[in-house]
């Protein structure tokens, strides 16, 4: 029964049609309804996160804890040399620290941002969106300077590289939200490319238009998911989750797209027809609703790792320490309330389809795994705009930590109940951090997703 469940996530196919308007159909038609020899439903989804778990997550995201993430946004791509147009040289973006900052200029929202001069207006615009804003009070870094030493004196699992970097800082997420940065053309699209051809075990090359908005149409008869059929269950799970995670950072520009720009303000909001050019049927021949089903995928992957490192985020010796200690067990007692929520979810996979093979077989996937996942955030290093450099790198660390976790359910099971002896299951701050704003972002996305039906209902 269990493994129908899971099966049923991974085909999602053959759908029923229903929707009132042709162009909420146009996006949504396969994005409904039981998902065949399934008891998952794309509304059960819905109705648990938008009323369940976003509104708890969105509170804890908030919280001291989970709104400081630390990231070096300076390493150089390991992969290519820019290709200029709007490469890290025209559109540097170099934070200075807080105290270099005239008090005046701190006031409008847009201080600690420099940019070298642009040479293109397009650029200018990436640039200038695009730009992350690193400011901190004075007494915020100092407590984080603080947390650090916490943190430092806890075992860790694993050294994180960017972590240990002198050229790692810190960023508020909350002055950095996701949304439409005017990064596009030919430089994003190499981005997403080199992902999905060379970092998802694809066994041969499918010839694929550069534009990743235009559709994959084979004239051999095959289409662009074919290669998929030959491969594990996992790596085409793995496939499925690089495309959730670009469905929600689409979902995300879409919903916050910069809808006016003048002098007096910016006014961000949902546009319809950017949405649908990436995930209306007809417009993307047929891929757009895949790209929707992939995203809940990789929701209901996330939130699988969610329940599963509940025993050890539970552990009397675990705290969010910030240095406050009435607030820290207050936001302690809502993540473990949120993960409690997790748990509850009524429709998690079959325990022993994925991530579950004998066990020479299961280190190898790992390690495989660890390895794709390892390059694909070398290849964010690549992004040329810095704001979504800064959600690439946390979304891909945060669902590699999804992975972790899941790919050592039994460690974490296995762990004693309480005592000080060493663990041999941990997770730095930073992989905390980031798991939980990831999910965040994919929480998101599926509230919006409510948001965008409501809206293409009344396009004609
Ligand atoms: C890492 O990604 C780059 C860029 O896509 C690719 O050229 C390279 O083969 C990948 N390396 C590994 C070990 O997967
Ligand atoms: C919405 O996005 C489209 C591109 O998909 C763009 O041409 C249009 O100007 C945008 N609408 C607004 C109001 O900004």
């Amino acid at each position: 029964m269990k493994r129908y469940v899971f099966l049923g996530v991974l085909s999602m196919y053959y759908l029923q049609v229903s929707s009132s308007s042709s162009a909420a159909h146009g996006c949504f038609c396969q994005v409904t309804g039981s998902l065949d020899d399934c008891a998952c439903d794309v509304e059960t989804i819905d109705a648990f996160n938008n009323e369940r778990l976003f509104p708890k997550l969105q509170k804890l995201l908030e919280s001291d804890y989970f709104r400081f993430y630390k990231v070096n946004l300076n390493k150089p791509c390991p992969f290519w040399t820019d290709s200029g147009l709007c490469g890290q040289k025209n559109c540097a973006v170099i934070p200075c620290p807080p105290n270099e900052v005239p008090e005046g200029i701190k006031t409008n929202g847009h201080h600690n941002k420099y940019s070298a001069e642009a040479n293109n207006q397009e650029c200018e615009k990436a640039e200038t969106l695009g730009a992350v804003d690193s400011s901190l009070s004075k007494e915020t870094r100092q407590a984080l300077l603080e947390w650090n030493k916490h943190d430092d004196e806890a075992e860790r699992f694993c050294v994180i590289d960017d972590e240990e970097s002198p050229d790692s800082q810190y960023v508020d997420l909350l002055l950095n939200p996701e949304r439409f940065t005017g990064y596009k053309g030919p430089e994003a699209w190499q981005i997403w490319n080199s992902i999905y051809e060379e970092n998802c075990f694809k066994p041969y090359t499918v010839k694929r238009p550069l534009n990743p908005l235009a559709s994959y149409s084979g004239t051999d008869g095959k289409t662009f998911y074919s290669w998929l059929d030959g491969q594990c269950v996992e790596k085409r799970a793995f496939f499925r989750l690089v495309s959730g995670l670009h469905s929600s950072i689409n979902i995300h520009l879409s919903a916050r797209y910069l809808l006016d720009d003048n002098w007096f303000q910016k006014k961000w909001g949902h546009n319809v027809s950017e949405f649908q050019q990436r995930f209306d049927a007809q417009l993307t021949n047929g891929e757009g609703p895949k790209r929707l089903r992939n995203l809940y995928f990789l929701y209901l992957i996330e939130l699988r790792a969610l329940a599963k490192v509940l025993p050890l985020l539970q552990r009397p010796s675990f705290q969010l320490y910030t240095g406050q200690p009435t607030q820290d067990r207050q936001h302690k007692r809502v993540l473990l309330e949120l993960l409690q929520v997790a748990k509850s979810f009524p429709l998690h996979f079959d325990e022993t389809s994925l991530f579950a093979g004998n066990k020479e077989e299961a280190a190898n996937l790992k390690e495989d795994f660890r390895l794709t996942f390892r390059n694909i955030s070398r290849i964010m290093d690549c992004v040329g705009c810095f704001k979504c450099r800064l959600w690439g790198k946390l979304q891909t660390q945060g669902l590699g930590t999804a992975l972790k976790i899941l790919f050592s359910e039994r460690q974490i099971e296995a762990l004693p109940k309480s005592g000080s002896a060493r663990l041999t299951f941990q997770l730095s701050r930073q992989e905390i951090v980031s798991l939980l704003n990831a999910f965040g972002r994919i929480s998101t996305s599926i509230r919006e997703l409510e948001n965008f039906r409501s809206l293409l209902s009344k396009v004609r």
